[in-house]
């Protein structure tokens, strides 16, 4: 059976990977699928996520990085995916992805949709919180892999240079701590 795991994956979060390994141990086949939506604003493009998400998970022969837009189960049924994997944090994600799974139920019958609960150790991660630690300069290498740090600390270190002219009062962005940055650049090109 193939599984599709949908998300925006802004960027991918070791939560998010803790799904994809478990997932990938329970189906044929996990494809990553990057939603394409022109009403956000994302850190990073499709194409950057799938980049990232893939050199994640390289280690994984069964998990595929892919984009799609429009509703998730006409992705579903175009690749031949009977199931869309979810992962389950709190009561708080309970009720959207409880409608999402109905809607989607509605939508098609064919495709169940299968929850998991996140380990532990992930149940507060989102992308939006490693977003928020990384633009006041905390560190989030417990949060995501040691090359998404470099980007994320990358992009925000450009997007200060960018509005430094504009605005002189962000204290932290003046700081990303460089040890860290140094010590992830180090571990990365150690991975590659
Ligand atoms: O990572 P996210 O933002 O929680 O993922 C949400 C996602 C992409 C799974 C959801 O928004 C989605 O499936 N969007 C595609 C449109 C769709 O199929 N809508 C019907 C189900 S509500």
């Amino acid at each position: 059976m193939i599984a599709i795991y949908p998300g925006s994956f802004d960027p991918v979060t070791l939560g998010h990977l803790d799904i994809i390994q478990r997932g990938a141990k329970l189906f044929e086949q996990v494809i990553v699928a990057v939603l394409r939506n022109p009403n956000k604003t994302p850190l990073f493009t499709v194409q950057e996520r799938i980049e990232q998400i893939r050199k994640s998970t390289k280690h994984l022969p069964n998990v595929e990085a892919d984009s799609f837009d429009g509703l998730t189960v006409n992705y579903a049924q175009m690749r031949r995916a009977g199931v869309l994997l979810r992962g389950l944090r709190a009561i708080s994600d309970f009720e959207v992805e409880l409608q999402m799974a109905h809607t989607n139920k509605t939508l098609s019958t064919q495709i169940e949709t299968v929850f998991l609960a996140t380990s532990n150790e992930y149940s507060f991660l989102s992308s939006s919180v490693v977003k928020e630690i990384a633009k006041f300069g905390g560190s989030i290498n417990h949060l995501v892999p040691p090359h998404v740090a470099l980007d994320i600390y990358q992009c925000y270190a450009h997007k200060y240079q960018s509005n430094q002219s504009i605005t002189e009062n962000i204290p932290s962005l003046t700081n990303p701590p460089m040890d860290t940055l140094l010590e992830i650049h180090n571990q990365t090109e150690m991975d590659v």
